[in-house]
């Protein structure tokens, strides 16, 4: 299983686990991370969990070697997938920590996302590479991250594909706190401790009104996103720019096609 989970009486500890691909996620993985998240839904000693990564990526994205090998029809299925299961952590009533550890790229920050808090270790690296690879964002990130960071900034780091440091995340807000790398696990724990140590009607249902707020029109606007990024499927530039990530040799210029 390529998702673990951990229970610390009202605290679940959600692993991402697959460090050989720096917690890459692969079609398995999702599914995966959607059967831990109804066992966290369901189980009422659970009151607060936290996600993080194994080794030194939080999750590098969604699995590039997968997706090259999708159709339009397919990717539209693969963004589904994936809307579906993070929206699983957004609509739960029980809060989620995002404890980034390291990479955050493309899905791996669109899961921190999806996430209500996101704390980060100083060696955390955030970015949106997809225009990289010829496609957009399909996990959310058209959608949550101008709602989390403003419009201007969320299209600079979604149009360039740059990556910034835990600092700069700090400073535009993507980020809550930055701590030294090897306090990040403690300082969640306490953090969801204390939540979990208050009334969890109030605590449900505070976060509930929050995202009530800022989630009113997220259903359409994901499905939007899932028709832009699987539409890049259709074109040269997508399958050159993954199989060169796949095949580790230097891409070409982007052609427009
Ligand atoms: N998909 C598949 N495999 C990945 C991966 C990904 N997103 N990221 C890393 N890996 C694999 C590498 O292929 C490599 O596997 P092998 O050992 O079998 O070759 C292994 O993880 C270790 O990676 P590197 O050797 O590349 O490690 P590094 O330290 O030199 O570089 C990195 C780290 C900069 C994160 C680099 O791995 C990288 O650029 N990864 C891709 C990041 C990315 O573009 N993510 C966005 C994906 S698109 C997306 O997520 C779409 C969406 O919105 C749904």
């Amino acid at each position: 299983m390529s998702v673990q989970l951990e229970k610390r009486e009202h605290v679940a500890i959600i692993t991402m686990d697959r460090p050989e691909a720096l917690n890459a996620l692969n079609r398995e993985m999702l599914n995966n991370l959607s059967e831990v998240l109804c066992n966290v839904k369901t189980d009422n000693d659970i009151r607060v969990a936290i996600i993080t990564g194994a080794g030194k990526s939080f999750v590098a994205g969604a699995d590039i070697g997968e997706m090259a090998q999708l159709n339009v029809e397919e990717a539209k299925a693969f963004c589904h997938l994936g809307h579906t299961v993070f929206s699983m952590i957004e609509s739960m009533k029980k809060p989620f920590i995002a404890a980034i550890n390291g990479y955050a790229l493309g899905g791996g920050c669109e899961l921190a996302l999806a996430c209500d808090i996101r704390l980060a270790g100083e060696k955390a690296k955030f970015a949106q590479p997809e225009v990289t690879l010829g496609i957009t964002p399909g996990f959310g990130g058209t959608q949550r991250l101008p709602r989390v960071i403003g419009i201007s900034n969320a299209l600079e780091l979604i149009l360039t594909g740059k990556s910034m440091n835990a600092a700069e995340a700090l400073d535009i807000g993507l980020v809550s706190k930055v701590y030294p790398q090897d306090e990040l696990m403690q300082r969640a724990l306490d953090l969801a401790e204390s939540i979990a140590q208050n009334a969890p009607v109030a605590v449900y249902g505070a976060k509930q009104a929050i995202r009530r707020f800022t989630d009113a029109a997220l259903i359409g606007d994901l499905d939007y996103e899932a028709d832009m990024f699987s539409r890049c499927f259709a074109t040269h530039d997508q399958k050159m720019a993954m199989k060169a990530f796949v095949t580790k040799e230097k891409r070409d210029e982007f052609k427009g096609v």
